[in-house]
């Protein structure tokens, strides 16, 4: 049925209607991969990750692995997963755009899909992490900084256990940090500091459907503010996210640095089997960032 529709629009109606002109707004490549099962606990444990002892004393994972995205999504299928799916190609290449308006900050991403892998009703998933500088490793490790080797899927996971930041934990170890959580005083402190990543999702049922939310102790929706839109032409994929600058987790205001990173389930995929971005900088307005939303 797709094949006599060259492209398919699937709009979420209070989008559309301020939809920045992309044709005007400057794009970037970046390359997602299939991250195996490497965790944040993995990455940081010398003898296992040659990158460890630096990454431990505050490099970035981007500052060592820039253009080797290939190689890395190679080797941790490959080394770092127990059971690999192989239908799919190792990367995910995408384009990425932000444009902004007087109350709005927008994403658009595009890609190709990938063959179908059966494991999810939703065609596939867009996700973005975006973080204000409060949760510092955020901007050093991505979406790593959620993900834990007890994590559902995850080399050390037993069971059902989302995403979560290691500093609502009582204790980490190399599998992780269970569920034993901080004093409720320790974890409220760390709320009112900012601590937690938003996350803006859509599913493509193949329809849009926006959520949104925080991980912090888990990965906990919100009230949804984030709107989406969508279309597909041939196999090309492309998605708009967007929400107003003020009413999420992290507030938008021109000038600050943040950290994103993607995470997009093709080929109806599920969970961990997601191709992931290293993490990136964002800044509005103006200034010296990976993206810029002028
Ligand atoms: C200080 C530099 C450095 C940092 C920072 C760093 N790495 Fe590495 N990483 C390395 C080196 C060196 C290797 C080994 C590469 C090899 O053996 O070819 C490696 C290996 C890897 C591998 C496995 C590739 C293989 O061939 O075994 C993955 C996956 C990976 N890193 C992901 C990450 C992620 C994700 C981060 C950030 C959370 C990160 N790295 C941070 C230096 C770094």
């Amino acid at each position: 049925m797709r094949a006599l529709m060259p492209v398919l629009i699937l709009a979420s109606f209070s989008a559309a209607a301020a939809a920045p002109n992309w044709a005007s707004v400057p794009s970037k490549p970046i390359t997602l991969f299939t991250p195996g099962q490497t965790s944040l606990e993995w990455l940081m444990t010398p003898g296992e990750h040659k990158g460890a002892d630096r990454f431990r004393a505050g490099s970035a994972c981007l500052s060592c692995h820039i253009g080797q995205e290939r190689v890395m999504g190679d080797a941790a299928r490959k080394k770092y997963d127990r059971a690999p799916l192989a239908a799919q190609p190792v990367t995910l290449p995408a384009t990425v755009q932000f444009a902004r308006d007087a109350d709005t900050l927008y994403v658009r991403l595009t890609f190709t899909d990938v063959p179908d892998a059966k494991q999810d009703k939703a065609a596939a998933k867009v996700a973005m992490m975006l973080d204000g500088g409060s949760t510092p490793e955020a901007a050093r490790a991505g979406c790593w900084a959620m993900c834990h080797d007890d994590s559902t899927a995850m080399p050390s996971g037993k069971g059902p256990r989302t995403m979560y930041l290691g500093k609502t934990r009582a204790a980490m170890t190399r599998q992780g940090g269970s569920d034993a959580l901080k004093p409720a005083s320790e974890l409220a402190r760390l709320k009112t500091s900012g601590y937690g990543i938003e996350y803006w999702q859509v599913a493509l049922t193949p329809a849009p459907v926006a959520t949104n939310g925080v991980v912090f102790d888990k990965r906990a929706p919100a009230k949804t503010v984030v709107t989406a839109a969508a279309s597909r032409a041939g196999n090309q994929w492309t998605v708009v996210l967007s929400r107003k600058l003020t009413v999420g987790q992290v507030a938008l205001v021109p000038g600050k640095k943040y950290a994103v990173a993607f995470a997009v389930n093709a080929g109806h995929s599920a969970g961990r089997y997601h191709y992931v971005s290293f993490e990136r900088s964002l800044i509005l307005g103006g200034g010296a960032a990976d993206f810029v939303a002028k």
